[in-house]
């Protein structure tokens, strides 16, 4: 008998065929996302569940699938899964790293520019019909050649970002938990800097560290102060991961100049403080959304999967 596995949002074609060659699927193809009954519900009899970072899979979850053998997230971040009530369980949990590096660092340096560059501001103007012509000091922007990026969290979607950077005669700063080694350091150019000493000295700070109690909250009203005025904030990590009122107050204030966001606290709905300011980019979650990278997240997944309902080892193995 194929093993049971529950897919909880809309995949890909081939992501389902490569399934179904091990596995009995069950598949919410609307992709609206199951209640937490629902997913209980359906997840009684299953032994897998690919799921995404919209589905919060915790003990009471858990305790609703006692046939469950592997929770494979459709993403590398996985704050959405309580990983020590998985492995009590003997529940492996999955993730997909490395697929997304460079979409997500495409995003970042997006993000970048648009800020710097006042993009989505000029874009109004020029579609509300508002451009008169061209004069020396329109739309003012900031230079991205040049100026110093801090990227808190130097990992793998960190030196993607750091590489696009050195494209751009950036310097760039760092700041992990735990310090890289001086080969890596030296292959990225990188400089390592203590959390102070990065807000005060980058022209861009950028956010790309997993979402965890330690970061809940690394950016709020005591770290933009630390920042310079005319800094650019990027949230291209989580959602929590910075305070949304009080970056909303320091865009207000001028603390910082600007602030480019993928994730926002409470997802998808956003403090609509964020709505009223110009100096804000806003995008909905879209760090690793190519057509080709959303793929080989959901194919990771799905490989991930099938390896513990096989009995092998996954690739991308989260418990410890
Ligand atoms: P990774 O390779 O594990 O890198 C994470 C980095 O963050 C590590 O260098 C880690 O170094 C550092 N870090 C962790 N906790 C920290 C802390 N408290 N203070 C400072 N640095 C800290 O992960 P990744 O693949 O690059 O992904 C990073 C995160 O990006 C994911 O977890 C996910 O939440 C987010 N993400 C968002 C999108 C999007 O669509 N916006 C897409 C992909 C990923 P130390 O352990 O030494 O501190
Ligand atoms: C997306 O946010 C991911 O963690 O993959």
């Amino acid at each position: 008998m194929k093993p049971k596995v529950l897919v909880t949002r809309e995949v890909f074609d081939e992501t389902l065929a490569f399934l179904a060659e091990h596995c009995e699927v069950d598949a919410n193809q609307a992709d609206v996302p199951l209640a937490p009954a629902d997913l209980a519900r359906r997840l009684a009899d299953k032994q897998g569940m690919l799921c995404c970072l919209t589905d919060r899979v915790d003990d009471p979850l858990l305790a609703a699938a006692p046939a469950l053998k592997v929770v494979a997230n459709i993403a590398v971040g996985y704050n959405n899964i309580e990983v020590p009530a998985c492995t009590a369980r003997g529940v492996a949990v999955t993730n997909t790293p490395g697929v997304l590096d460079d979409s997500t660092a495409d995003l970042a340096m997006a993000l970048v520019l648009a800020t710097a560059r006042r993009i989505t501001e000029s874009e109004a103007y020029v579609r509300a019909g508002d451009w008169q012509g061209w004069h020396l000091k329109q739309m003012l922007g900031t230079d991205v050649h040049h100026a110093t990026l801090g990227v808190f969290g130097m990992g793998r979607i960190g030196q993607a970002i750091a590489k696009r950077a050195r494209g751009f005669d950036m310097r760039v700063l760092y700041h992990n938990r735990t310090r890289l080694d001086a080969a890596t350091e030296r292959a990225h150019g990188l400089e390592y800097r203590s959390k102070d000493a990065l807000l005060a000295e980058s022209d861009f700070v950028v956010l790309q560290v997993p979402y965890s109690p330690e970061t809940h909250h690394m950016i709020a009203a005591a770290e933009l102060k630390k920042m310079k005025r005319s800094a650019v904030l990027i949230n291209s990590a989580r959602g929590g991961v910075v305070d949304d009122a009080a970056l909303i107050a320091a865009l207000t204030a001028g603390t910082i100049r600007a602030a480019g966001l993928d994730v926002f606290e409470g997802e998808p709905k956003l403090n609509p403080g964020f709505l009223a300011l110009k100096n804000v980019v806003l995008v909905p979650h879209i760090g690793s959304s190519t057509e080709a990278t959303r793929r080989a997240m959901a194919m990771t997944a799905a490989k991930n999967a099938v390896a513990v309902l096989t009995g092998q080892r996954p690739p991308n193995l989260v418990n410890r």
